[in-house]
């Protein structure tokens, strides 16, 4: 099981739309952060969490948080300066082989056995893994004028997802060459494990269910509402 968590939190949730960010939209009155803590914390209670906050962030409070070892580690610009931040936090108490899961606030409708099983190879890698599910749609991609340039072949494609999972080296170690001078850059690190190909090496994927929908756009709440009400035993 992960020694730790690390849950960005600090996006501004633009795509929402909503007066505040995602994370904090309720369903059945309680926000999506508490819905996302709750599913890691059934996996894994005894891990130690870093929540990125932004730092005027004045929605938070931590009635919400289960996990008895938490931290709030401020965010940065990019969703992978908010990582590092917390991996620098951590870095008094954490080990090189350290398991550490990454999972977005805006995934709320993971299974525990999805956590579990991501957990498990992730354990087992020695590149890390993370969920992902094979592409459904048929993908364009578009000439920069509205039209279609061509039609990517889709077999081989996966939509990654989170939780990803990589011991706390290997992590610290990708996300910091993506941002130095030479690396590809935050805007390219949209996820943990772009950052360790990045490096050449090859992250495991670990099939996931398509039900683990990041809130995005603000048909997305009523999705995700539905999920979990589907998911109650
Ligand atoms: O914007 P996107 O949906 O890709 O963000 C994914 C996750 O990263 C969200 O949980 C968001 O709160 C977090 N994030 C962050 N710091 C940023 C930008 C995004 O913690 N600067």
């Amino acid at each position: 099981t992960p020694r730790w968590l690390i849950v960005p939190a600090a996006g501004s949730g633009r795509r929402m739309g909503a007066e505040c960010p995602k994370q904090y939209l309720r369903i059945a009155e309680r926000p999506v952060l508490a819905y996302t803590l709750d599913r890691l914390h059934q996996a894994f209670p005894e891990a130690g969490l870093c929540l990125c906050l932004r730092p005027d962030d004045n929605h938070f409070t931590s009635d919400w948080v289960p996990f008895a070892d938490y931290r709030r580690v401020p965010g940065g610009e990019e969703r992978v300066d908010s990582v590092i931040n917390a991996l620098r936090a951590i870095e008094p108490l954490a080990r090189d082989d350290d398991l550490v899961l990454v999972h977005d606030v805006a995934r709320p409708c993971v299974s525990i056995e999805n956590l579990m099983e991501l957990a498990h190879h992730a354990a087992r890698q020695p590149n890390g893994a993370l969920l992902a599910t094979p592409v459904a749609d048929t993908i364009k991609r578009d000439d920069g004028a509205g039209c279609v340039q061509r039609t990517e072949d889709r077999r081989g494609l996966w939509q990654a997802q989170t939780p990803q999972g990589f011991r706390y080296a290997l992590l610290r170690r990708a996300l910091e060459a993506a941002l130095s001078a030479d690396g590809i850059g935050a805007a390219m690190v949209t996820d943990e494990a772009s950052a360790v190909e990045a490096l050449g090496l090859t992250p495991v994927l670990v099939p996931g269910r398509r039900d683990n929908i990041k809130i995005t756009h603000p048909e997305d709440l009523a999705l995700a509402t539905h999920i979990l009400a589907a998911q109650r035993p």
